[in-house]
């Protein structure tokens, strides 16, 4: 059964209606947009065009036009009796908003806040080619990890003030496989679970699909304010809270020590168990104190840990760092799934984390030169872009002056500059993040030159139409 998406929904998932060109052209986009970031997934009924007509105050020509159009580009299947329902052709999955490389030889792709390797990485797989042979006289399954490699995670806890012993580290690929094996183990249908809105979308996704329900806490100006949290947890039971305090994603945001002594307080009196993905720990490019990981205030917490940022994410290498009780069941867990991660990767981990500060080093100059780069150039190209200052993370978190985020980012794709829209990254009350737009500092300084230029002429584009022409009626705007 194909699940409906209501006209109301649908109007609300597509931002501002306002117009440069054909309505049809510019809805078309927009709802392309939408399955491509993964908003609308494949499968789902879209609402019959009488009623989109009805909720977006525009002719019939115009919704038939815009399901027409998305129907000859593959996007669409409509069946007699069964209604319009989405697909995602294979040739556009690989240029999904959220996931795309570049897209073309011309198009730029600022969707994902990861770097290249830095130079040190490959010298790390040429050591680890050292303890190959001993790798291959083992069967290669490692269900928990390779054991030098969960020691030296281990130690990397110690050091930050967390006493960790290499039983309670569990290696995974990449921190999405540690996200979707504690959604499985930890999680039943139905479950609520407390994220952070705006937030990180994947990690949405992966609590989403075991049936969990997402509570939206606010995060932005004042970040991690308690206050909320407590209507939260007020509201009913929770079984998690998945939160990101260090260099949040999308906001860089660090959470203080007052503030995790707080939230820790509340989610054990409350028995909801903490969910900490300290993915972006590393990326500390300000070099300011860290304050000591969550853990730390509560010792039910279940660690994320990932070694894409700082290191590389083709790596694929991420971890959890989890009581010793929840040990052995998320091990269970995991055998339905991929039996352990790729064993010379861990390898190379192992070797990076060995001695990795020039690598680390390495990446974090990389980093600050771009962010400061990216800065000055929005500053100086599009000066009403409002810019959050944060000490780490890979990406500026942008308030725009008007709640445009999706049409510009469909105006951007026209300019072959892909990016992710706002509200994407919001949990619910997506509107929000209509202010919103996520720019990683991730691409070399010409290609974020290239970028900022793009966003420019996009912006100038939408501004030359700044009032919002609100339709009402059934006004068709081709005529
Ligand atoms: C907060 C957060 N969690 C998880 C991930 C995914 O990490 P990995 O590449 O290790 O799966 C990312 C990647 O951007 C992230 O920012």
């Amino acid at each position: 059964m194909n699940v409906l998406l209501s006209a109301s929904r649908l109007r609300e998932l597509l931002g501002e209606l306002s117009f440069d060109g054909p309505a049809y052209r510019e809805l078309s986009d927009r709802i392309r947009l939408l399955i491509l970031d993964g908003r609308l997934s494949h499968g789902t009924r879209l609402p019959s065009e009488r009623e989109l007509c009805i909720a977006l105050g525009l002719s019939r020509t115009t919704v038939s036009r815009v399901y027409a159009e998305l129907r000859d580009s593959g996007f669409l299947e409509s069946r007699r009796g069964s209604g319009s329902v989405i697909r995602v052709p294979y040739v556009a999955s690989s240029t999904s908003a959220l996931i795309a490389h570049d897209t073309g030889e011309t198009s730029v792709s600022l969707t994902y806040a990861a770097s290249a390797a830095p130079a040190g990485i490959g010298r790390a797989f040429s050591a680890a080619m050292h303890g190959l042979p001993a790798l291959l006289t083992t069967t290669g399954y490692l269900p928990d990890g390779l054991p030098v490699l969960r020691e030296r995670i281990a130690a990397h806890y110690a050091a930050r003030g967390l006493p960790t012993t290499a039983e309670q580290i569990i290696v995974t690929s990449g921190a999405m496989g540690a996200l979707s094996l504690i959604a499985r183990t930890l999680l039943t249908r139905g479950d609520r679970v407390i994220v952070e809105s705006p937030g990180y979308p994947h990690a949405f996704d992966a609590l989403s699909s075991v049936g969990a329900r997402l509570s939206a806490l606010p995060v932005g100006e004042t970040p991690w304010a308690v206050q909320p949290l407590r209507a939260i947890l007020r509201s009913g039971p929770h079984r998690a809270a998945y939160l990101i305090p260090d260099f949040h994603n999308p906001t860089g945001a660090l959470m203080t020590d007052a503030e995790r002594e707080s939230i820790a307080g509340l989610l054990r009196r409350a028995h909801v168990t903490p969910v900490i993905d300290e993915t972006m720990s590393g990326v500390n490019l300000d070099g300011v104190p860290m304050p000591l990981p969550f853990a730390a205030y509560d010792n039910r917490a279940v660690t994320v840990g990932s070694a894409a940022k700082t290191f590389w994410g083709g790596l694929r290498i991420g971890w959890i760092r989890a009581p010793r009780e929840l040990v052995m069941p998320l091990i269970q867990a995991r055998m339905s799934s991929d039996l352990g991660s790729a064993a010379f990767e861990q390898l190379v981990v192992a070797e990076i984390l060995a001695s990795p500060d020039e690598i680390i080093a390495d990446a974090l100059k990389s980093l600050r030169r771009q962010r400061a780069h990216l800065r000055a150039a929005i500053a100086r190209e599009l000066p009403d872009f409002e810019l959050s200052v944060s000490p780490g993370g890979m990406s500026l978190w942008v308030t725009l002056p008007r709640r445009i985020s999706t049409a510009l980012v469909a105006e951007a794709a026209r300019h072959e500059l892909i990016l992710t829209p706002g509200p994407r990254f919001f949990a619910h009350h997506r509107a929000a993040g209509e202010r919103h737009l996520r720019l990683p500092y991730t691409h070399t300084t010409d290609m974020l030159d290239e970028a900022v230029s793009r966003l420019a002429a996009a912006y100038e584009q939408k501004s030359a139409h700044s009032r919002p022409h609100r339709v009402s009626g059934a006004i068709d705007l081709i005529a």
